[in-house]
């Protein structure tokens, strides 16, 4: 069987999607687990764009060593020297640079004629092979790009040594025949293109993004661009999940293999959402809440008769585990860490401790520990490991006796402790108020959103807070079994992505 190289963009178009900003630490989270699941290349970041991405592919060249590393650059000197020595650590750097070819954008975003994009094209790659012998180049809005001129950039690409030639539907525009069409266009017509290797980048603003990238594949395409749980600008990108568990499933009609080991996928998919903020719909296939449950009384019967009855594949193949009782409030130090392996964590010892603390105080008030519970208490841990802003009590006061309700909040930021009393419409919007107060900023909320861990009354809530200032938009996530203690813990997390991305959007970088 022919084999699928896996190119995952979550760190660098994932991160691209407004509110999706990371920090340091928590993309060295994802770029590990992007290994662990098997992921061929990693484009870790734009290290142009900023100190902060610079610093984050840099760190993920210099540790990871399973994965290619990749960074993005535009045809300029500039991006492709910072983008060489961003990635010069990896034990196999990718440098991936793109230009426009759709005339759109050549004539309204590039203001060039077409004949000198076609020399930048070849002088950029040249120069990228001058640092390495991995280069990507990518035809910006490819699938919008006049096919004999697409097929001309392709071959000075190609002869100028680029080993993978990217054509990605920028826009989402395509659907997957006329896509599957250029793909083999470009196979057929381009006299060089047996040196590269094509490559696809499929938008979602269609709702097509895995169908194209499927029919590409199908059509000769070896590489596919893609992101945990189709996180991107916009409507987002391909989504792993789906593009590698469908080469799985439908084997007999997508007779691939790719080197994925899909029993990482749920965890991957629980990390991205909670280091973003940006959870996961309920119905989303293989990741949701619902991918695999069965509500309706015939499909139950069906299932417990035979799973394959309405099951095309595993809960198990992704890593999904059943949703078993594991833990309780007498479980010891041992069991707990078993249980860590268990679910996948291999956390460095204090790791542990600090989380084992924490469940203890979850056990305590908690009657029931279920999986989900351990995964959303040790993803927040790795979420707040460098938090400038930190929330250290809250007290409310609300119900028919108190109007109106009030929340006393203590934070800590930048390690000194302060404390505020506000009131509010309501025990929530006291809680922001307080915290508002201590932290003053102009953002506005966008979004506040509730919905639980597990089943219960006593089930963990997990908050979602989307905050906007300047047009910068950021999400925080925050879980207890307390929801208002979710929700200041939601908000102060996107608080702390706020000062991120302010560090973010400060002038770009001057290459060395
Ligand atoms: O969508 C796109 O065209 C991109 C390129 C930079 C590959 O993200
Ligand atoms: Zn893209």
């Amino acid at each position: 069987m022919e084999r699928i190289i896996l190119f995952d963009t979550t760190l660098r178009d994932g991160e691209q999607s407004p509110g999706a900003s990371m920090n340091l630490d928590e993309k060295l989270k994802v770029a590990q687990i992007l290994e662990e699941l098997g992921v061929d290349v990693i484009e870790a970041g734009f290290p142009i764009a900023s100190n902060g991405d610079f610093e984050a592919v840099h760190a993920i060249a210099t540790k990871i060593r399973g994965s290619a590393v990749c960074g993005l650059a535009r045809a300029t000197k500039g991006d492709i020297e910072r983008c060489a020595e961003a990635i010069r650590p990896a034990a196999r750097g990718r440098i991936h640079t793109f230009l426009s070819t759709s005339p759109l954008h050549m004539k309204y975003k590039l203001q060039m004629e077409p004949e000198r994009v076609l020399e930048k094209v070849a002088e950029s790659v040249a120069y990228a092979r001058t640092f390495t012998d991995d280069v990507e180049w990518s035809a910006e809005d490819g699938s919008r790009t006049e096919p004999d001129f697409l097929c001309r950039c392709v071959e000075a690409a190609v002869a100028a040594g680029a080993r993978t030639i990217n054509i990605p539907d920028t826009v989402g525009y395509a659907v997957p025949d006329e896509y599957a069409a250029l793909i083999r266009l470009v196979l057929n017509r381009v006299p060089n293109i047996d040196k590269a290797i094509i490559s696809v980048h499929c938008h979602n603003d269609l709702g097509l993004a895995v169908a194209n990238s499927l029919a590409a594949v199908s059509a000769g395409a070896r590489q596919v661009e893609c992101t945990v749980n189709g996180l991107g600008e916009r409507a987002g990108n391909a989504a792993l999940e789906e593009i590698v568990m469908a080469l799985r499933t439908r084997r007999d009609v997508l007779p691939f293999e790719c080197g994925i080991k899909t029993e990482v996928i749920t965890r991957a998919s629980k990390l991205v959402s909670t280091v973003t903020g940006f959870p996961v719909q309920p119905n989303k296939a293989i990741v949701g809440k619902n991918a695999f449950a069965h509500e309706s009384g015939i499909h139950q019967d069906g299932v417990l008769k035979n799973a394959q009855t309405y099951e095309i594949m595993t809960p198990e193949s992704v890593g999904l585990t059943r949703s078993a009782l594991v833990m309780g409030k007498h479980s010891g130090r041992a069991a707990f860490k078993a249980k860590l392996k268990d679910l996948g964590y291999d956390l460095p010892d204090p790791a542990v401790e600090d989380a084992f603390t924490r469940f203890k105080d979850l056990a305590d008030r908690k009657k029931d520990v279920f999986d989900e519970d351990i995964v959303a208490l040790v993803d927040d841990q790795v979420v707040r490991g460098n938090d400038r802003i930190r929330l250290k009590s809250l007290e409310v006061l609300c119900g028919t006796r108190h109007r109106p309700p009030s929340a006393e909040v203590e934070l800590e930021i930048d390690g000194i402790d302060s404390k505020h009393r506000a009131t509010g419409d309501g025990p929530v919007d006291a809680t922001f108020a307080a915290i508002k107060a201590l932290f003053p900023h102009d953002s506005r909320l966008q979004l506040y959103q509730v919905h639980a861990v597990t089943q219960g009354t006593d089930a963990q809530a997990e908050v979602t807070v989307r905050l906007e200032e300047g047009g910068r938009t950021v999400q925080g996530q925050g879980a207890d079994t307390d929801t208002l203690v979710a929700s200041a813990r939601a908000y102060v997390n996107a608080l702390n992505k706020l000062l991120l991305k302010r560090e973010k959007t400060a002038p770009p970088a001057r290459p060395a």
